[in-house]
């Protein structure tokens, strides 16, 4: 078989890394992909398609993208790069900030190193930032021109990325493009996250918690939607897309009490199984999409809506219990706050 692109994946035994990598090699039969993980606590090879692994057609590489030699090699055979690779739970970036420095920011500054030396064969960097860098909404719709002004620490890492990005296609001409996708959910991610927690305390008969009043509101996008964009960023031209942001969203807010109540109700629990904790430092209060630039110039626009999303995912918990198990004692995270204060988030 004649190989007709290969794609290095950073971060690919990720949430949304691992959905990406299993849809494109079902949808482009000819295209291998590489990927680079390091598995830190929110990888997992069991992400990824054992039959690709098998057939060679997807290589795993066990690894930090902050690992000069490795990403010299790898992006040698690679003609595009998705990277993924990011510590990404907000409430452990108020814990300890360094390590989100560490991969978020200097791990992108290597892929953009590495993507430089062999600009010969990379012909696109398709950088995955997050709406997180806009902070909340000085106006709504958020378009991409929205000011950034990053809540936390995670937010702060992920701007500095997201410009650096930037940075190499004003400096050096590089083929890139950032991608901001608004709060992704779906079947597989890490327990920690909001609606992993919603999902599987309903399935574990336990209080659905909400941060405060559960008054903030996301934009909330189901994984295959986001994974669809990034195909879409790697079709288009390069006239369309080099140097670009764009956002990956609804284009609709819901706030996180909405959230929960829709997630009871499909559970087949009742209303007062919520339950209210106190409100997580750096919350954003609003964060919705502004979907024109996407619709107009990728042609891309989400098409799971949010009860078929959350019943997907809910259903997904539900049949694959043994994978999640583990992964309960984690669905908490240690916070010490500005005055010291220990708590479970
Ligand atoms: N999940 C969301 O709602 C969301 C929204 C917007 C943007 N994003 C961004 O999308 C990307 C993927 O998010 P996710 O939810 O799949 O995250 P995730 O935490 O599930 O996966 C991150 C992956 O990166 C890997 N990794 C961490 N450090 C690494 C390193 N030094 N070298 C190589 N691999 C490393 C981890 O092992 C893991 O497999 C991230 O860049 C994140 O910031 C996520």
């Amino acid at each position: 078989m004649t190989v007709e692109r290969t794609l290095l994946v950073t971060g690919g035994a990720g949430f949304i890394g691992a959905h990406f990598v299993t849809r494109h090699l079902a949808r482009f039969p000819r295209d291998r992909v590489i990927v680079l993980d390091a598995l830190t606590y929110a990888g997992s090879l069991g992400n990824l398609p054992e039959d690709a692994m098998r057939g060679g057609r997807l290589e795993f590489v066990h690894g930090s993208v902050r690992s000069p030699a490795l990403m010299d090699a790898l992006t040698a055979r690679s003609d595009a790069v998705v990277h993924f690779a990011a510590e990404t739970h907000v409430p452990r970036s108020i814990v300890d900030a360094l390590v989100f420095l560490e991969t978020d920011v200097l791990g992108t500054q290597m892929v953009l190193a590495q993507a430089l030396r062999h600009r010969d064969r990379v012909r696109r960097v398709v950088h995955i930032s997050s709406s997180e860098v806009y902070g909340s909404a000085v106006r709504t719709p958020m378009d991409e021109d929205h000011p950034l002004d990053p809540c936390t620490p995670y937010a702060a890492a992920k701007c500095g990325a997201d410009r650096l990005v930037s940075s190499f296609a004003h400096t050096y001409g590089l083929p890139v493009v950032i991608l901001r996708p608004f709060n992704n959910y779906g079947p597989g991610q890490h327990l920690e996250k909001l609606v992993q927690r919603l999902v599987t305390s309903a399935l574990l008969d336990e209080p659905l918690t909400v941060h405060g009043t559960g008054a903030a509101a996301r934009d909330w996008v189901f994984v295959h939607d986001t994974c669809d964009a990034i195909e879409c960023v790697l079709e288009r031209p390069d006239a369309d897309v080099v140097g670009q942001v764009f956002n990956v969203g609804t284009g609709i807010a819901t706030d996180v009490l909405t959230m929960a109540r829709k997630v009871s109700a499909l559970a087949g629990r009742d209303a007062a199984s919520i339950a209210h904790t106190d409100e997580r430092p750096g919350q954003v209060r609003l964060h919705v999409a502004a979907t024109k630039k996407a619709i107009e110039t990728l042609g891309f626009e989400t098409r799971i809506g949010l009860d078929a999303g959350l019943a997907l995912t809910l259903a997904w918990y539900r049949e694959n219990r043994a994978r999640w198990e583990p992964q309960r004692w984690m669905r908490s995270v240690p916070v010490v706050d500005g005055d010291g204060r220990f708590s479970w988030w």
